[in-house]
């Protein structure tokens, strides 16, 4: 839809709520996306919320809410995050502004995990404040 945020997930979030709770905590992915809808009704905007293990669909995505014309992108890209240049280079074709959102803070975690290529071009970057941090970002997005 255009006008949307679009909320991307990436790998292993689809077990959320039952992967390492004490780092990601105990919200499933279900109650994230409720949480969202909920106050992004109370802001007037639309939500297209995705999960994908795969890092090529995730490009797709990125392409497909340019192509709509989205207000911005929420992009959880998981352990991709990390790892690909693919990634990078989507956030850097499209128009829509990124905002790079994690449930953990990756800079405080194993120094593998510091490397953010998403982050060398994401428009914001939210980290640490568990699931909260996705209506942080959506506020963000919001008011963008
Ligand atoms: C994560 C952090 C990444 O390092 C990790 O690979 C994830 C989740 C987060 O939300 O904290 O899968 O993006």
């Amino acid at each position: 839809m255009s006008g949307s945020v679009h909320v991307l997930n990436g790998p292993n979030l689809n077990l959320l709520g039952r992967r390492q709770p004490e780092i990601y905590g105990e919200q499933t992915l279900g109650n994230i996306e409720t949480m969202l809808r909920d106050r992004a009704r109370e802001l007037g905007v639309g939500i297209d919320f995705r999960q994908t293990n795969h890092e090529g669909v995730l490009v797709d995505w990125l392409h497909e809410a340019d192509a709509q014309g989205a207000k911005a992108v929420l992009l959880n890209p998981a352990a991709y995050t990390h790892t690909s240049v693919a990634l990078l280079d989507a956030v850097l074709a499209i128009d829509v502004p990124v905002i790079e959102v994690h449930l953990s803070e990756p800079q405080t975690r194993e120094p593998f995990r510091h490397l953010s290529y998403v982050g060398m071009a994401a428009a914001h970057r939210v980290a640490g404040l568990g699931a909260q941090g996705y209506l942080v970002a959506l506020e963000k997005a919001a008011q963008l």
